[in-house]
């Protein structure tokens, strides 16, 4: 149907991007891509003529989005008509404006292209060399400054090597030390090097990614004192292990794993060096607060540490107001972090019991039960919770009870 719009049109179109090499791949990829050539918003605007279907155009970009009834979505890129089209076209010209867009493009396994006009319909376009890398398992740019056009593809070249289970070609992987020679990723925005992070920290391959990162020495342009070593690999290790724990208990709690990740990568920095990187990296103030609860946590830890060791076992309370307030992410980070078997269990117990506890009554309860209100009344709250978490109450009736005495 796209083809047939953008025959009426006129236009070519092309299918392209990670569709086409997850395809070619037989991996699954919902993100379709399509560059027609010519203006991509006017054959989003014809399309939604045919087909029901909400659009939303970026006049600045020539870019369009078509949102199907679903909520599938279809982007669709402008490539610039090359003056020196013409029908009578030579070949090698015949496709220059999709081969100029492509040309722009961070790897050879990016470029590959799946033509959808009805003529040519499904047929495979390779300028760059796209097939014989996938056969090669390779991650090669297309030319010699495409790092330097834009800095962020070695982080991407390593996302990419990883996913795919491929290897950075040899002349790419010079290109990549030059550049970290050369100290391009620096000219990046960190809001950019986030981006690049949080993908990575959301992959499957976690670990070997950031071994790579550190291979590459890429992860001093996230923070000058970061390094991946084996402390930090194990932690993340248990990290991945609490995070499928905490999946299995089917709580429908939604959380980010990559900022669990992300807590195990900077534990090792000082508080100083935790605001530092939450600036550079311009994170969002909620992840920003999340980040700043890693020196909490650690007190937590330690204390929960020394328990432990002296042998008296904390009440259920305790343990409770050692981890209130912290996030679920922090939580999880913390119990990741213990390799004290008693440490782990408590942790696990706060999480998958003692927060949840709460007191029935509220403060019309306690003033039906005569008190008079006022400060006073938080202490009468935490009494209650307390005796809750510890066993000592269950029902509506016991927290009354206690309040009378
Ligand atoms: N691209 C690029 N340089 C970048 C980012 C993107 O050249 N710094 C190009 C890539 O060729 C990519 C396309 O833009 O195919 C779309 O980008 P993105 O959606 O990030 O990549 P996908 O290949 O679709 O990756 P993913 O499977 O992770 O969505």
């Amino acid at each position: 149907q796209l083809g047939e719009v953008a025959d009426t049109l006129d236009m070519k179109i092309y299918l392209v991007g990670g569709f086409v090499r997850d395809l070619l791949l037989r991996q699954e990829n919902l993100d379709i891509d399509v560059v027609v050539e010519g203006d991509g918003i006017a054959f989003a605007e014809a399309f939604a003529k045919t087909a029901e279907c909400r659009i939303r155009s970026h006049q600045k970009f020539g870019t369009a989005v078509i949102v199907l009834p679903d909520g599938f979505k279809i982007d669709v890129a402008s490539a610039r008509i090359e003056y020196y089209e013409s029908p009578a076209a030579l070949p090698q010209v015949e496709h220059s404006s999709i081969r100029h867009d492509l040309y722009r493009r961070d790897f050879t396994i990016n470029t590959l292209t799946i033509s959808l006009n009805e003529e040519s319909y499904g047929q495979l376009l390779d300028f760059f060399g796209g097939q014989r890398d996938l056969k090669e398992k390779q991650i090669r740019v297309l030319h010699n400054l495409s790092l330097i056009e834009d800095p962020t593809r070695l982080f991407r070249a390593v996302r990419f090597e990883q996913r795919l289970g491929f290897r950075i070609g040899r002349q790419t992987e010079r290109l990549m030390r030059g550049a970290v020679r050369m100290k391009l990723v620096k000219k990046v925005g960190g809001a950019r090097i986030r981006n690049e992070l949080r993908q990575i920290l959301d992959e499957p391959q976690v670990i070997s990614a950031l071994r790579r990162l550190e291979q590459f020495d890429l992860l001093k342009f996230i923070d000058p004192h970061l390094h991946f070593d084996r402390t930090t690999a194990q932690m993340i290790v248990s990290a991945e292990k609490t995070s499928s724990w905490f999946d299995l208990l089917y709580t429908g709690e939604k959380y980010h794993r990559w900022l669990l990740y992300l807590f195990c990568l900077l534990n090792f920095l000082s508080d100083k060096g935790l605001q530092r990187v939450s600036a550079w990296l311009d994170l969002a103030p909620k992840y920003r607060d999340l980040l700043l609860q890693l020196p909490p946590a650690r007190k937590a830890l330690k204390r929960a540490y020394y328990r432990a060791g002296s042998g008296n076992a904390p009440k259920n309370s305790d343990i409770y107001h050692w981890f209130n307030g912290l996030s679920l992410e922090i939580v999880l980070f913390v119990m990741a972090g213990s390799d004290n078997e008693q440490v782990r269990k408590w942790v696990s117990q706060y999480v998958t019991d003692f927060r949840k506890v709460k007191v029935l009554l509220d403060g019309n309860g306690l003033i039906e039960l005569g008190l008079k209100p006022g400060p006073h009344f938080h202490q009468v709250f935490l009494t209650l919770l307390n005796a809750r978490l510890n066993g000592e109450i269950r029902t509506l009736e016991d927290e009354r009870q206690l309040v009378r005495e």
